[in-house]
């Protein structure tokens, strides 16, 4: 994972997955691990793994004991600093707040994500949809760049008021963000790193701009909420409003990009399922939470020890970096029945892809509907819909799942 990711401290990845089969079925490695070391410690990343569902929801279920905020663990702001000297602003949001500070911030935009605010949206999302659509004709198209990518981007954007124009830029930055580091030597890491920080920097100098010009001329729009929220009577520094637009940029992005992919890889990928679809023997909203199980967009989320602690049988000292391995635990044959089979309906499905307890994704009623309105979408459209035969390749992070490209063949 890279330095100054935008989601995440820097977590390496673990050698069963560092090459290109590793991380596109990841199942297996989990699996073992789930039966042989279900808690572990690796020596290499100085981290400590957890792989069973009823650990991992522990986990994120006690944020008194395993804090989201990476400052608890020794050294992280230095690796993380900026030319500055300090951590970048995303690192100054709830995602990495906890509690009672977390409340705090989250309050500031949770009415805009309820599912009433959210479903007041459905009408340009379908519409937004519907214009990416019409560039599609029957043949060859890839699902990532022609609608899996491009539309969750345009929808944050435009609850955030960012302009749609800027949306390819926000691709590159978020593409960078995401990037895991390959660097071979000492040079290309440094450039890697320059590049990170690079990044950074341009996206917190937009977003202070699009602050700016918000401050002079108000709109109805998220930016302007956050500039005029108060918070136990003060308003945020200009530092948190920009760590919350990125924050909200990223994370309702490349998460809802390779959550409607990976459905489609789990519908089109297995005979039966879209049949099975259109002929309503399974509907969309259980098929989604399936897919959401089955290849979870995140795979892994970051927690530091507060205090010495045990889990699964084995102590964990204080200050300790831990991954919680969601992928895992949704596959994990204690909790689901025929856990590594897709079942299109699936009920019921208490996956933990979206988190659990106080972090529960803000924009979980958000992604769902925006899966459900493209995947309902494409449906309609196509009567017929097939995978390309081709060699998929992995998205270079160490959290999110998701293939590159998904080229479709449809009629
Ligand atoms: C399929 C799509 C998505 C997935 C799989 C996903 C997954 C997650 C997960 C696992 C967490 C918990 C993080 C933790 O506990 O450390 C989380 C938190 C969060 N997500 Fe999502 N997310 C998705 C879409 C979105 C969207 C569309 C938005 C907003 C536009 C969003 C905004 C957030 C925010 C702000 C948090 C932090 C919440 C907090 O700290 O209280 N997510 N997401």
């Amino acid at each position: 994972m890279s330095a100054s990711d935008p989601q995440r401290p820097p977590v390496s990845f673990p050698d069963a997955l560092s090459n290109r089969e590793g991380w596109l079925e990841p199942f297996s490695w989990y699996r073992t691990m789930r039966s042989e070391s279900p808690v572990r410690y690796d020596d290499e990343r100085e981290l400590w793994d957890v792989f069973r569902y009823e650990d991992v929801k522990h986990i994120l279920d006690n944020d008194a004991l395993f804090s989201s905020d990476p400052a608890n663990m020794p050294g992280f702001e230095e690796e993380v600093a900026d030319s500055e000297g300090a951590p970048p602003p995303v690192f100054d949001t709830m995602l990495f707040a906890d509690p009672p500070e977390h409340g705090r911030l989250r309050g500031v935009v949770d009415e805009f994500f309820q599912p009433r605010a959210v479903r007041e949206q459905a009408e340009q999302i379908q519409q937004l949809t519907e214009q990416y659509l019409d560039e599609i004709t029957a043949g060859e198209f890839d699902l990532v760049s022609e609608l899996a990518y491009p539309m969750p981007v345009d929808v944050i954007a435009m609850m955030l008021g960012v302009p749609t124009d800027d949306r390819a830029q926000f691709k590159t930055w978020s593409d960078t963000l995401i990037e895991r580091p390959t660097a071979q030597t000492e040079a290309e890491m440094e450039a890697y790193q320059q590049r990170q920080r690079e990044t950074q920097q341009e996206m917190s100098q937009y977003f202070s701009d699009l602050i700016a010009a918000r401050r002079a001329e108000p709109r109805d729009d998220l930016i302007t909420a956050i500039i005029n929220a108060e918070v136990e009577g003060q308003q945020l520094s200009e530092r948190e409003m920009v760590g919350f637009c990125t924050l909200l940029l990223v994370a309702g992005n490349i998460t809802t990009t390779n959550l409607i992919t990976n459905a489609m890889r789990c519908f089109a990928g297995q005979p039966g399922v879209l049949d099975e679809l259109r002929a309503g023997e399974a509907t969309l909203s259980t098929a989604i939470e399936e897919a959401l199980r089955y290849r979870s967009p995140v795979q892994a989320l970051f927690r530091v020890t507060t205090e010495s602690v045990e889990v699964g049988g084995r102590e964990i000292p204080a200050g300790e970096g831990i991954v919680a391995w969601l992928g895992s635990a949704n596959r994990d044959g204690a909790v689901f029945d025929r856990a590594d089979e897709f079942v299109a309906d699936r009920q019921p499905n208490q996956h933990l892809s979206f988190g659990y307890g106080t972090h529960y994704c803000l924009g979980a009623p958000l992604a769902r509907l925006e899966a459900k309105i493209a995947l309902s979408s494409l449906l309609e459209r196509f009567e017929t819909i097939e995978p390309v035969d081709t060699d998929l390749k992995p998205i270079r992070s160490s959290f999110i799942y998701g293939v590159e490209e998904y080229p479709l063949q449809v009629q």
